[in-house]
């Protein structure tokens, strides 16, 4: 069983297309991974009920139904879940989410976990972040980065807190949030590449439009997968400091 948390260098960067493509194509290739995300804030209102959003978007992606067992903490107010929790008087019990990670991850394949934005995005009141969380769980982890001006920067400071922190590093997944100048991101693919010695797994091409229901048809974005390539950084995550497995 492998369970493989899903981060990224900052909130909106992708986390939960990512999630949900790794998820359809790991299935696509006969292997069943279940996709979860513990702490949600930001519920929406629909048919009378409060739904969560990114496994929603998991369901359209995977066709999935039992949405429920997707997230375990589902918080109205849309921002960091700290403060979403204090607002409705919730106390997190990471222990009841690890526990889930282990029922998921034995149901299936392995689980994929999608935090909640970045590595220091506060969980508790007392500012107990994702990455003390992480370090606590130490599941190699994903770090999904955006492919255009800037990424160079914020992919190597979360690379390197995780590395400071001794947490598996499974791969880098850069993400085409727009149509981007191409000299500068295969540059940013190559300089990211060079300044973590972390590799890039597979990268998600901008689509125009995207929305739940155009992404029922996810092929255009696997075109450059591998599966190997991918359980092979599943597996074996990058352990140590500077990169090295
Ligand atoms: N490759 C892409 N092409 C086009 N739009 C994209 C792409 N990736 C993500 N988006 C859009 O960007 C927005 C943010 O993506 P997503 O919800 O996956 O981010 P996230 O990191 O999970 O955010 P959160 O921190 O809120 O969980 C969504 O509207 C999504 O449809
Ligand atoms: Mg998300």
């Amino acid at each position: 069983m492998t369970s493989i948390f899903v981060t990224g260098t900052d909130t909106g960067i992708g986390k939960t297309v990512v999630t949900s493509l790794l998820v359809r194509f790991l299935n696509d290739h006969g292997k069943k991974f279940i996709p979860y995300k513990p702490i949600q804030s930001g519920a929406e209102y629909h048919d009378g009920e409060w739904g969560a959003p990114d496994p929603y978007v998991y369901s359209i992606i995977n066709k999935l139904d039992a949405l429920k067992d997707q997230c375990t903490y589902l918080l109205k107010k849309a921002c960091s879940p700290h403060l979403a929790a204090k607002y409705e008087n919730v106390q997190i019990d990471f222990s009841l989410i690890e526990r889930n990670i282990q029922l998921l991850a034995n149901q299936a394949d392995g689980t994929i976990v999608e935090g909640a934005g970045g590595l220091f995005v506060p969980l508790t009141t007392d500012g107990y972040c994702v990455i003390d969380w992480l370090e606590k769980l130490r599941i190699p982890t994903v770090l999904v980065t955006h492919a255009g001006v800037g990424s160079i920067n914020h992919t190597v400071l979360s690379v390197e807190a995780l590395q400071s922190r001794g947490i598996p590093i499974a791969g880098i997944i850069m993400n085409h949030l727009q149509e981007d100048d191409k000299e500068v991101t295969h540059d940013n693919k190559q300089m990211i590449e060079r300044l973590t010695g972390i590799p890039i797994i597979c990268e998600v091409p901008f689509i125009a439009g995207m929305t739940e229901e155009s992404m029922e048809n996810v092929n255009a974005c696997f075109q450059d997968w591998k599966i190997e390539i991918i359980l092979e950084a599943f597996k074996n995550g990058f352990t140590t400091i500077n990169g090295t497995k």
